[in-house]
């Protein structure tokens, strides 16, 4: 999805603009473009459709120096992905902008400015908020007074990086719903959709809230909140590791981070166990009293974070007996929902930045209906993070491939780590806390055993180069299994997937089954296989073939209409998260033979700040 950044300072910014732009690369976008106030005091701009690279080469060929600048990439929502529609946008060559986010009264903006003579060059809606600001200008506004009354006029959620030939100095930044932070340097000052886009110049930050207006110059950094009162906002210092964009011996970043799992769930447990209990590790005052007095539980999330939820659902309510629910956060935020007593409201997000999971917050939080809200990130300085009361971190690292994979896992072992607080918190059933504990200190081990068939998942995946649909099956908490399974295949291989509980078969989905559709199925060693297996020789019987992950101790057999990659025997609590890793390696090869860009796969943004 869109990212900004921007710069002032005493040296030419163009190389740091575009080094941003890099980092921010792994947010997905179609096009590229900077523009900078250069030493005669006029906009100087590149734009380029595709990737950095092709905007850093038009750059190497005419580079434009200046010591102000912004620059963007875009994930296109108005507009096709072309150059004209690419950031930044100008006005009478005085006014350059940058936007994330959806103006979404622009029409009626864009008939108002043509009426006064506004030529647009773009399909976008961010073109308005160029043309609005140069039409105050005219007024003989100053530059933030131009930019005040024309964010005024904007609905919808958007952050912005405005710069201006009336006063080439200056750098204006503005958020409202949109991610955007400030970065700070010695004697200049940075903006960016986040930290990692600004790691290579300053560690220090200052995180904007909704309707902070900021005017930054070489010497000045002043923010104005939403009522224009000029605010100090605190100074944080970022413990993000500088990611590598090293692959070392991997093809894909998807790929590595399927690897990377048996370190990234060791690192998200790191210090976090006792022999026979869970430290408290969710930060936030008062944590533990808190959770004594959960009487229900409210998750909501998107994409694989929801799928990471609904795993949860199943564990919460046979572990604790507290009533769960989960909802995607674009139906959550939209609906009347019944207040439940004493709810722990859980958002869950990699990126913590995910438009309809903050506003599903926020509705909460305003209709105060709520007992505490808990956020379960991987992003410590996250816009989710800050907003929540409490917070408990996955340690998954940068995740950069688009499809989410290490980010899921840990997602998932650190809802266990909530289950067993909340166990702990309740004083109850101590020897189920010790189960979790001792079963998720097995769990790197057994991931890493999963790993080593690799080269097995891959030829099984040669098998579904041609298909054209796919159908997944699970029962209990592996149904979300198998429909994480389904999501991973399509955003990344673009084959229809859908997955079903498998007892819902012959209620419809069976009038599918032929020769032709794969059907991949999940089948731990648990109280559900023998009705699994029943499910299973249905579809065998209308002649389906096969493609399972089974516990040998399940005793299928093999044969060509059933092909089987064998699964040690886990315990029952873990078996959704070491069942999810050959389904990611089964879409991974898919894709790859399949020729797809794995880790920006078409039309998807790694982090969704728009609704
Ligand atoms: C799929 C995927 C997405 C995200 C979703 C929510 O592989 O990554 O479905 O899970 O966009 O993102 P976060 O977790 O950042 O809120």
């Amino acid at each position: 999805m869109c990212g900004i950044v921007g710069a002032v300072a005493q040296r030419p910014v163009s190389e740091i603009l575009l080094e941003g732009l890099h980092r921010l690369e792994y947010r997905g976008y179609d096009s590229a473009g900077i523009a900078v106030i250069n030493a005669e005091k006029k906009i100087e701009r590149v734009r380029a459709v595709g990737r950095v690279a092709a905007l850093a080469e038009k750059l190497n060929e005419a580079p434009v120096v200046g010591f102000v600048g912004i620059s963007h990439t875009r994930w296109a929502t108005h507009g096709e992905p072309a150059e004209r529609n690419a950031h930044p946008h100008l006005s009478q060559q005085r006014v350059a902008v940058v936007h994330n986010g959806i103006i979404e009264n622009h029409q009626l903006l864009r008939e108002n400015l043509q009426q006064k003579g506004y030529q647009f060059t773009s399909d976008t809606d961010t073109e308005v908020v160029v043309h609005l600001i140069d039409s105050y200008l005219e007024q003989s506004l100053s530059l933030v007074d131009a930019v005040r009354k024309t964010v005024a006029q904007l609905e919808g959620a958007y952050a912005l990086g405005v710069i201006s030939t009336e006063e080439p100095d200056t750098l204006i930044a503005v958020r409202q719903g949109s991610p955007l932070v400030v970065g700070l340097g010695l004697g200049e000052t940075f903006i960016g959709s986040d930290v990692q886009a600004m790691l290579r110049v300053t560690r220090q930050f200052v995180y904007l809230e909704n309707g902070d207006f900021c005017v930054l110059t070489c010497e000045q950094r002043c923010i104005y909140d939403k009522d224009f009162q000029l605010v100090e906002r605190p100074v944080k210092e970022s413990t993000v590791g500088s990611f590598s964009s090293d692959l070392g011996q991997y093809s894909h970043y998807m790929h590595k981070e399927i690897f990377e799992q048996p370190i990234a769930i060791q690192a998200t447990l790191e210090g976090r166990l006792e022999a026979h209990k869970v430290k408290p590790c969710i930060r936030g005052e008062g944590v533990m009293e808190t959770l004594a007095e959960v009487e229900s539980v409210q998750i909501v999330a998107c994409g694989t974070s929801y799928h990471a939820g609904l795993i949860a659902a199943y564990w919460m309510e046979e572990l604790t007996n507290i009533p769960c629910r989960v909802e995607v956060a674009s139906e959550y935020r939209y609906r009347r929902c019944a207040p439940h007593k004493n709810m722990l409201f859980v958002t869950l997000s990699q990126s913590g930045e995910t438009a309809d999971t903050l506003a599903a917050l926020e509705k909460v939080k305003q209709e105060k209906s709520i007992l505490a809200s808990l956020s379960i990130c991987n992003v410590d300085e996250s816009s989710l993070v800050r907003e929540s009361d409490f917070s408990l971190l996955t340690a998954a690292g940068p995740e950069i491939g688009v499809a989410s994979t290490k980010a899921f896992t840990t997602q998932l072992v650190v809802l266990q780590l909530l289950i067993a607080l909340l166990l702990q918190a309740k004083g109850e059933a101590e020897s189920m806390v010790t189960q979790i504990v001792e079963d998720l200190k097995k769990l790197p081990i057994i991931i890493e055993s999963i790993l080593e068939k690799d080269s097995q998942i891959k030829q099984m995946a040669e098998q579904f180069i041609d298909k054209n649909n796919a159908l997944f099956l699970g029962r209990g908490d592996q149904y979300p299994v198998a429909m994480e399974g389904a999501l991973k295949l399509k955003e990344i291989s673009y084959i229809h997937a859908e997955a079903y509980p498998a007892g819902e078969l012959k209620h419809g989905p069976l009038a599918l089954v032929d020769g032709e559709m794969p059907i991949i199925a999940v089948a731990p060693n648990t109280h559900l296989i023998e009705k699994l297996k029943s499910n299973l020789e249905e579809v065998r019987a209308r002649g389906g073939v096969l493609y399972l992950f089974a516990d040998q101790a399940a005793e299928i057999q093999a044969d060509e209409q059933v092909h089987i990659i064998n699964m040690p025997n886990i315990p029952d609590l873990i078996a959704p998260i070491v069942y999810t890793v050959p389904l990611q390696l089964l879409s991974y090869y898919t894709a790859v033979f399949k020729g797809t860009d794995v880790d920006k796969p078409r039309n998807l943004a790694k982090s969704v700040t728009v609704e």
